[in-house]
């Protein structure tokens, strides 16, 4: 007996940052956070639960994965088999991240939301979007927020209870907007996000002051985003992530997601601003370089990073849509 479904989710981007964890084991947030689904990255999964298997199988990009990352795969099968009462049934997994060559782009968010709206649907769970993103969430915390699209905002939620810690629709993003990615190709030595903010969490002295910015900075944005206020959205954002990042630098020891040309790409969108296009800095666990902008001046931002940058590490994304299920 063979129970399968296939499902895209997008990936996302956060304007206000999810930079720790209160619950390491249920992926419990320091902060509520809130973030922009985009339409360019995307992960296609199909799952079979098929009673015939005597364990899981992983293929990624068409590769069949390794014991260590097919075991993450099987911990987050294993949620979906409890809440279907069938803990022995075991499924072939087969992902396929979309993203533009060479990007680096590859996401554990849009990894994750694919994989559970494919789960709930395999196993005719029933979960809706919100009760799915407690589930995606105990996979990577940012996925939670890639199963709606447009704004959306993943709420803390209370202690140590599971389901009040889930993601919302915040704003459907139909508006003038889009984001330019600036892919900057590492070569040096990667810590990932989980590491990254862990460290961050235990080391770093204005760790402290996070929570009551990020506070502050969910109540300014809202009704900014509400108003369609792109550049008070933007400059929310902008220093957002730059507290974020400046945190980085004050643990011990000190580390940054930073290179040089994250610097460059920087400079460009300052440059920008100075000519009175509205253009706004992001950047995550890595150094990509993301600019919140308007979808009708996309062109002539890609425009600005051409001298500096090759056409094929400017990709422009627009607001995406929730994840959602695949023809067979
Ligand atoms: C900087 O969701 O990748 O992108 O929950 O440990 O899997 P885990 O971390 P992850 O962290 C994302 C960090 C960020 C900010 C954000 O997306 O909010």
């Amino acid at each position: 007996e063979i129970h399968s479904a296939g499902y895209r989710a997008h990936t996302n981007i956060a304007l206000i940052k999810y930079w720790g964890k209160r619950n390491k084991e249920l992926f419990l947030p320091v902060t509520s956070s809130l973030s922009l689904t985009l339409d360019a990255f995307y992960t296609d999964t199909h799952v079979e639960f098929d009673t015939s298997l005597t364990g899981d199988v992983f293929y990624l990009g068409g590769e069949l994965q390794n014991e260590a990352n097919t075991a993450k795969v099987s911990r987050f099968l294993d949620l979906f088999r409890e809440t279907a009462g069938k803990p022995n049934l075991y499924a072939k997994v087969t992902s396929v991240n979309h993203v533009p060559t060479a990007a680096g782009l590859a996401s554990s968010a849009s990894a994750f939301a694919a994989l559970a709206g494919a789960c709930n649907l395999a196993l005719d769970l029933q979960l809706d979007a919100q009760t799915l993103s407690t589930y995606a969430r105990q996979g990577s915390g940012s996925a939670s927020r890639s199963l709606l699209g447009g704004f959306v905002e993943w709420h803390k939620g209370e202690g140590d209870e599971s389901a009040s810690s889930y993601a919302e629709a915040f704003d459907d993003a139909d508006w003038d907007l889009a984001m330019v990615f600036v892919i900057i190709n590492r070569n040096a030595k990667k810590i990932d996000s989980r590491l990254g903010m862990e460290h961050t969490n235990q080391t770093s002295p204005f760790y402290a002051l996070w929570p009551q910015e990020v506070e502050k900075d969910l109540a300014m944005i809202k009704p900014a985003i509400k108003a369609h206020d792109l550049d008070t959205v933007g400059q929310i954002a902008e220093h957002n992530a730059m507290k974020m990042h400046a945190m980085t630098i004050a643990a011990k020891p000190s580390f940054t997601y930073w290179e040089p040309a994250s610097i460059e790409a920087m400079t460009i969108v300052r440059e920008l601003r100075e000519q009175g296009i509205p253009a706004y800095i992001t950047m995550d666990a890595g150094p990509n370089v993301k600019v919140l902008c308007r979808a009708s001046q996309a062109e002539t931002i890609k425009a600005a990073f051409a001298p500096r940058f090759g056409a094929d590490q400017v990709v422009i994304a627009k607001p995406g849509p929730a994840a959602h299920p695949l023809e067979k």
